[in-house]
């Protein structure tokens, strides 16, 4: 898909690269010299990482976008008309689809509308901008490339009411301590009049969601092996994808899906720019991902914990997931 952005109405800011790549070292070394050895989800979206993320929201399995989408369309009026947003601000963008949803009737209006959208993959913002900003003749797109609380702090001056959105259940790749951080983050940020549309999934029968986790089109198994292939291009690694495969348990006592790559064999792998060669067993695992599930007292907890509070709260008859609007208390 190849358009023309209209510039006069697109920005980018990259968050410096070389803090970038100083973080995957220090992460990677941290992850994975020790047993049980680890890696941060965010490293999943390279450029082939967003894509397979979002062919697995189009698998039969994969529930969470669908549901959400359902809920947007079906509340997208609600929502605006008690937010009153003249800025979106969007934590983990990805392709926009989603947002787009919400942002339709505002991006159209004749009032001026600045689009903020946050991600780490600046070849998705960029291509995703060409695609908003040709729709929306008035919309302005400020994005920032980088990871979400570094973006925070570069936020450019921003016109209120703002609407923070953070969907697609993204704060569950985060522990409760360290969710509850990010979304401080946000309400230290918020004004009175501000809003923050969160998007979570929620605790629900094993079966559903270990497949969801898991689909049959082996979709997701790419999707966790690519995350080798991304240190083997960053920190020029040997990693044989073929070795390892794709595991997915949900741990009911957590409420969360852990996602695992699992050793086939006893093998080595060397990390040429990190100087580290790894001795990985047979059956060794390496944890590349939790997704924590939520009920409604739990996101009650969270939002307490973080100097927010609950406005609204919309969920399918099913609850298999909620959208929840909150203010700053
Ligand atoms: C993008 C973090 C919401 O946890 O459901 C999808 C990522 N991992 N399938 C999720 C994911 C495996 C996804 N989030």
């Amino acid at each position: 898909m190849a358009m023309d952005l209209p510039l006069k109405r697109f920005q980018i800011k990259a968050l410096s690269h070389q803090d970038a790549q100083q973080t995957l070292k220090h992460d990677v070394l941290e992850g994975m010299l020790c047993a049980p050895r680890s890696l941060p989800p965010k490293y999943f979206y390279d450029e082939a990482g967003s894509r397979l993320f979002d062919a697995i929201c189009k698998t039969r399995h994969y529930y969470l976008t669908r549901t959400e989408s359902a809920l947007l369309k079906r509340h997208a009026d609600e929502i605006i008309a008690a937010a009153r947003p003249r800025t979106c601000v969007e934590l983990g963008a990805g392709t926009s689809v989603k947002t787009e949803i919400l942002l339709s009737g505002l991006a159209a209006g004749s009032r001026p509308f600045t689009y903020v959208p946050i991600d780490v993959c600046e070849e998705m913002l960029i291509e995703s901008a060409a695609r908003l900003l040709y729709h929306y003749p008035r919309l302005r797109i400020e994005a920032l490339a980088g990871e979400y609380l570094s973006a925070l702090h570069a936020l450019p001056r921003l016109d209120g009411p703002v609407l923070f959105v953070f969907i697609g259940s993204s704060i569950g790749n985060f522990t409760e301590a360290e969710a509850m951080e990010l979304l401080a983050g946000v309400s230290g940020i918020m004004g009175p009049e501000d809003a923050f549309l969160l998007g979570l999934d929620r605790v629900k029968d094993r079966k559903i969601l270990e497949q969801a986790y898991d689909d049959d089109e082996g979709i997701t198994a790419q999707f966790n092996l690519n995350v080798l292939q991304v240190l083997n291009t960053r920190l020029g690694g040997n990693f044989r994808l073929e070795n390892f495969s794709h595991r997915a348990v949900y741990q009911e006592a957590r409420e969360q899906i852990e996602m695992y790559l699992v050793a086939r064999q006893a093998q080595q792998v060397t990390l040429a720019d990190l100087g580290e060669t790894l001795d990985i067993a047979a059956g060794e695992t390496i944890l590349t991902e939790i997704s924590r599930k939520y009920t409604r007292a739990s996101i009650r907890h969270l939002l307490e914990g973080s100097a927010l509070s609950e406005d609204m709260h919309f969920a399918p008859g099913d609850e298999h997931f909620s959208l929840v609007l909150a203010r700053k208390r």
